[in-house]
């Protein structure tokens, strides 16, 4: 379904991720490297806190879950077995003028005419198959022959220490291996921010089950898909599922369902979540000689078959920036906000002393700051300009809540507590703080 674009609010965001340390271009001060993007400061605290989320929904709060941290980098051998190799390619034309490159399949989304190309108008050459996989010349010898690849997607490292789970963990079917890591794909045309890109991070797992339960377990993970969906804060109504006909499949999947999402550029793809029979562990059986079957209680030997639930990053950092991106008005003001939810923020709680220059307000603060921070370390200390000032740069990176301590702090001990999405203010002991930020950050996930 084709859904307004709404360039300016991509825009908006792009600038804000920038000016406020969310996100930069990668190597930028020397002219940017095409598909790579850096989070900064604030980028790199909201991707930790979203990572973290997902390890705990998806992997620690399931006993049959079991983690890995694999190597980015794979022998040839690897992607030969899993198809990667011939089957992962994407349809390309260069233009015989200007000769840039670009997806024969989206070119229909960026110029009317897809017989010319869309920068100069000229004709293209023939349709040819581009592969995604980054090879690697390993060993320091110039002109050695390829042979690794930096992985293209994180999967394979779970299907190739398969057997060493099964062996040192004994875990009954079904079970899951999961990990987060980077995967790098050459794009022809990567573009719209974080959406396309050349390296990025993957949350997925490959869970592992006997053949007939596979649909059971596909129905089970596409609802924890949901309820992750609202808990990492991506609005619900601008997601929306959609079955992968056939053709559209990657080459190792019988069923996919990809999540989509309403992005300012349009409806696309968020998440996949895909039936990858027996497909991999039964090639790389054939192609390392290694017996990968598991083996139940009854002594019968099989190839389990895989559901594989899997979340790019990057295109969460964007969803969760779209859905919490707000515009609105106080006291006659207009503010930006971001509505994170408390436990996505990469800072919960700012604290000001209400004047810069009183140093008896300086100092309870500080110490307040202090004390907050060892049990609740994304707190952020600011006494720079105006209060109101500070609200507003709070508000614009998503900050729950403001601290502020006046004078009647130093008399009672109590502190002005200022809610973001509401712009309300209530008096809390200090004592009060730490239980209270915590709560919010617990009942709001
Ligand atoms: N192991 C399965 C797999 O890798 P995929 O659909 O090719 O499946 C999984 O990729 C997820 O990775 C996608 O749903 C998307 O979130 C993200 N993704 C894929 N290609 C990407 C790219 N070029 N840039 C950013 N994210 C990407």
């Amino acid at each position: 379904m084709e859904i307004e674009k709404d360039n300016e609010l991509m825009e908006k965001i792009v600038s804000l991720a920038k000016r406020r340390g969310f996100v930069f271009q990668g190597s930028e001060i020397y002219g940017g490297l095409a598909g790579t993007w850096d989070y900064g400061p604030l980028g790199a605290e909201l991707s930790h806190n979203i990572k973290d989320l997902w390890w705990d929904f998806f992997v620690r709060k399931h006993e049959e879950n079991y983690g890995l941290a694999s190597s980015v980098l794979m022998p040839e051998p690897v992607w030969e077995a899993s198809g990667h190799l011939e089957g992962f390619a994407d349809p390309m034309v260069e233009c015989e003028k200007c000769k840039r490159r670009f997806r024969a399949d989206h070119l229909e989304e960026v110029t009317e005419d897809s017989s010319k190309c869309p920068e100069c108008g000229g004709a293209f050459g023939e349709e040819k198959a581009f592969s995604q996989l980054f090879p690697v010349e390993m060993g320091s010898v110039e002109g050695s022959k390829v042979n690794a690849y930096l992985r293209g997607e994180i999967a394979q490292g779970m299907f190739v220490n398969f057997k060493n789970v099964l062996d040192t963990m004994r875990p009954k079917l079904p079970f899951g291996i999961a990990q987060i890591g980077k995967a790098f794909r050459n794009e022809i045309a990567p573009r719209e921010f974080l959406f396309r890109v050349r390296e990025f991070d993957l949350m997925e797992f490959e869970y592992f089950t006997r053949e007939e339960e596979w649909e059971e377990h596909f129905e089970k993970w596409r609802k924890e898909m949901w309820e992750w969906i609202d808990l990492v804060g991506i609005t619900r109504d601008s997601t929306h599922e959609l079955e992968v006909s056939e053709k559209d499949r990657a080459h190792y999947s019988k069923r996919t369902i990809d999540f989509e999402f309403d992005y300012p550029f349009g409806r696309k793809e968020l998440y996949g979540l895909a039936y990858r029979t027996d497909h991999d562990l039964k090639k790389h059986m054939e192609h390392s000689k290694v017996d990968l079957r598991y083996t139940d209680d009854e002594g019968e030997r099989f190839i389990p078959h895989v559901i594989e639930p899997s979340f790019g990053l990057g295109r969460t950092v964007l969803a969760v920036l779209v859905s919490a991106y707000r515009e609105d008005e106080i006291g006659g003001e207009k503010r930006v906000y971001l509505a994170f939810k408390p436990s996505v923020a990469p800072i919960k709680a700012a604290v000001f002393p209400l004047m810069k220059n009183k140093p008896e307000l300086q100092t309870k603060a500080r110490e307040v700051y202090k004390d907050l921070k060892k049990a609740i370390p994304q707190i952020m200390f600011d006494d720079n300009g105006n209060v109101g000032k500070r609200y507003r740069r709070q508000d614009e990176i998503g900050t729950p809540f403001c601290i502020t301590i006046d004078f009647d702090t130093l008399e009672d001990d109590t502190v002005t507590v200022r809610n973001r999405d509401t712009a309300e203010q209530e008096r809390i002991q200090i004592s009060e703080l730490e239980p209270y930020i915590k709560e919010q950050i617990e009942t709001k996930k």
